[in-house]
């Protein structure tokens, strides 16, 4: 990885990369950006100061990864040949008044559950263990313990691929288990979203965060490298991580990846492992449930970049 220096010329007579007032890498590698650790370099990876960044990005040329935290997806070892724009720590700011809370994208969801604890305001406690951002979360409906952001979302904003900037109240937005759809085509990036939690005792806050916490540590690898779930529960029937482990595949391995046996939809990466051997063990694991119980199941985690000959 090293500083990008002027290279080519832009409309306005200077190189895109030279007006981000945030961070520019070349040759990045992502393994050092995903909780997968694992992943090639992309060709930049871009962390935005804020929206003005993102639309420099966005009118690039370059194609383009908007990202978080790295916690949901499995990226290629061949990496990426465009701009990873990593939705960070520059655009993590927080107010709260009331019961609103106002937050940059990039802010991490822990560090946002702890803020409203110390506020009084409670709603978001299941998200404590969840290694991701609010930009992430927002665009995925993150969830857990049968809470999801959408819950508690009153709007979001986010700058187009043309470099608007958009807001979205909650009624403008389709979702669903895992799923959301802004009526806006990709690439797009999520600077702000609004909330609307309640007030509570903080005790009453403390005693969920703390048994939200001790439920993920008994049935997950915390802490382990992985991107969560892999797959998403299927609408109806038993879920992926019990239709995996019904298929006797905890264990599983390929190089350095393994099926956890903690939790089957899990894919832990115990070292060494490379994107390829994480990607022909969810494409060994979606055969055998397929064959075993003629299940199809569909990816949570999102991919990065070429897999298989493609
Ligand atoms: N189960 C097994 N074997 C396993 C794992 C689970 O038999 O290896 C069984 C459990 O015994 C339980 C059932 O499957 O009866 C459901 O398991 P669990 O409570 O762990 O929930 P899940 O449906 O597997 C979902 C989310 C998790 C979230 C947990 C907690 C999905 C795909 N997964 O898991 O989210 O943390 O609920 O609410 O919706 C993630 O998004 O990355 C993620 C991990």
């Amino acid at each position: 990885m090293y500083c990008v220096t002027l290279t080519t010329e832009g409309a306005r007579g200077r190189a895109w990369h030279d007006r981000i007032a945030g961070t520019v890498a070349a040759d990045a590698e992502l393994a050092r950006h995903t909780t997968y650790r694992v992943g090639g370099p992309a060709k930049y990876l871009v962390i935005p100061a804020g929206p003005d960044d993102v639309r420099e990005v966005f009118g690039s040329g370059e194609r383009v990864f908007v990202m978080g935290a790295g916690s949901n997806i499995l990226a290629s070892d061949r990496g990426f040949d465009g701009i990873v724009l990593k939705i960070a720590h520059q655009m993590s700011y927080l107010s709260i008044e009331e019961d609103e809370v106002i937050v940059g994208a990039g802010r991490p969801l822990p560090s946002l559950v702890r803020s409203c604890a110390d506020a009084g305001l409670g709603g978001l406690e299941w998200a404590v263990s969840i290694p991701g951002t609010v930009g992430g979360a927002v665009c995925t409906n993150a969830g857990a313990y049968g809470a999801a952001m959408w819950d508690c979302v009153r709007y979001v904003d986010l700058v187009t691929a043309a470099g608007e900037l958009r807001r979205f109240g909650r009624d403008d937005v389709e979702r669903g288990y895992r799923r959301v759809r802004f009526d806006v085509r990709k690439p797009f990036a999520v600077t702000e979203v609004g909330l609307g939690l309640t007030a509570a005792p903080q005790t009453a806050i403390e005693a969920l965060v703390e048994s939200f916490k001790a439920r993920r540590q008994d049935n997950q690898p915390v802490g382990a490298a992985s991107a969560g779930c892999v797959f998403k529960n299927p609408p109806q029937g038993p879920g992926a991580g019990e239709l995996i482990d019904k298929t006797g595949l905890k264990g599983l391995r390929r190089g350095g990846a393994i099926v956890s046996y903690l939790h089957a939809n899990f894919i832990v990466n115990e070292g060494g492992a490379t994107a390829a051997d994480i990607y022909g063990l969810i494409t060994d694991v979606r055969a055998r449930v397929k064959e075993k119980h003629n299940v199809d199941l569909e990816l949570e985690l999102e991919l990065v970049g070429e897999f298989g000959d493609a």
